[in-house]
C-alpha cells in the first residue's frame, strides 16, 4: 500500500510565500486522495503495490491496460506531490553543480527563471512545470498536463511546480505570476542539486 510520506517541516514553514492553510489542505486532502485512489486501483494487483512509485510510473506502458489511466492520474499525483514537498524550503542558495549547469544551459539564473516561469504559465488548465534531465542527459524545461510525471517519458525531474489551482488559489487567487514569483523564493536548491547529482 502506498502511504503519505512524512512532511519534514511545519505547514507554516514557507510563509509568507506559500501559506499554511494551502499547505495543510494540499498535503492532507489532495495528496492523500491521490494515494487512496491509487491504492484502490491496485487492489487486485497487490504485487504492483510493492514497487517504489517512481518504478511504477517508469513502467506505466507495460502495466495491465485496465489500470493504466488510474496509475497515470493517481500514481502520477502521488509521485508529483511526494516530489513537491521536498522541492520547497526557504533560504537555500542557488549553488552547487546544478547552478553551473543551469548557467551553462540557459545563460544565467535570471534567464532560467524567466524561461521556467514562461513555460509554467503556459500550462493550460491543470498541470506542472518542470526542470528535467532528459534522456540525452541535457537540462530541459518542460510542462506536463494533469498529473503526468516526467518519469513516464523516461526523463528525470529535478525541479517541479504545481500549476493546479489547489496549489495557489487560496493565497494568490488567479494571479499565477505572483505565485511563480513566490515559488522562486522557496525553491530548495539543495534538493534540486541532490536530484541532479543522482540523475547524472
Ligand atoms: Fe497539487
Amino acid at each position: 500500500m502506498y502511504t503519505l510520506p512524512k512532511l519534514e517541516y511545519s505547514y507554516d514553514s514557507l510563509e509568507p510565500f506559500i501559506d499554511a492553510a494551502t499547505m495543510e489542505i494540499h498535503y492532507t486532502k489532495h495528496h492523500q486522495a491521490y494515494i487512496d485512489k491509487l491504492n484502490a486501483a491496485l487492489e487486485s494487483h497487490p504485487k504492483l503495490q510493492d514497487l517504489p512509485i517512481e518504478d511504477l510510473l517508469r513502467k506505466l506502458n507495460t502495466l495491465p491496460k485496465e489500470i493504466q489511466t488510474q496509475v497515470k492520474n493517481h500514481g502520477g499525483g502521488h509521485a508529483n506531490h511526494s516530489f513537491w514537498w521536498l522541492n520547497l524550503k526557504k533560504n537555500t542558495k542557488f549553488d552547487g553543480e546544478i547552478s553551473k549547469e543551469i548557467k551553462k544551459k540557459f545563460g544565467s539564473y535570471d534567464k532560467f527563471k524567466e524561461e521556467f516561469i514562461k513555460t509554467a504559465l503556459s500550462v493550460f488548465g491543470s498541470g506542472w512545470g518542470w526542470l528535467i534531465l532528459n534522456k540525452d542527459n541535457n537540462l530541459e524545461i518542460i510542462k506536463t498536463p494533469n498529473q503526468d510525471s516526467p518519469l513516464m517519458e523516461g526523463n528525470v525531474p529535478l525541479l517541479g511546480v504545481d500549476m493546479w489551482e489547489h496549489s495557489f488559489y487560496l493565497k494568490h487567487g488567479p494571479n499565477k505570476t505572483a505565485y511563480m514569483e513566490d515559488f522562486f523564493k522557496v525553491i530548495n536548491w539543495e534538493n534540486v542539486n541532490k536530484n541532479f547529482e543522482k540523475a547524472k
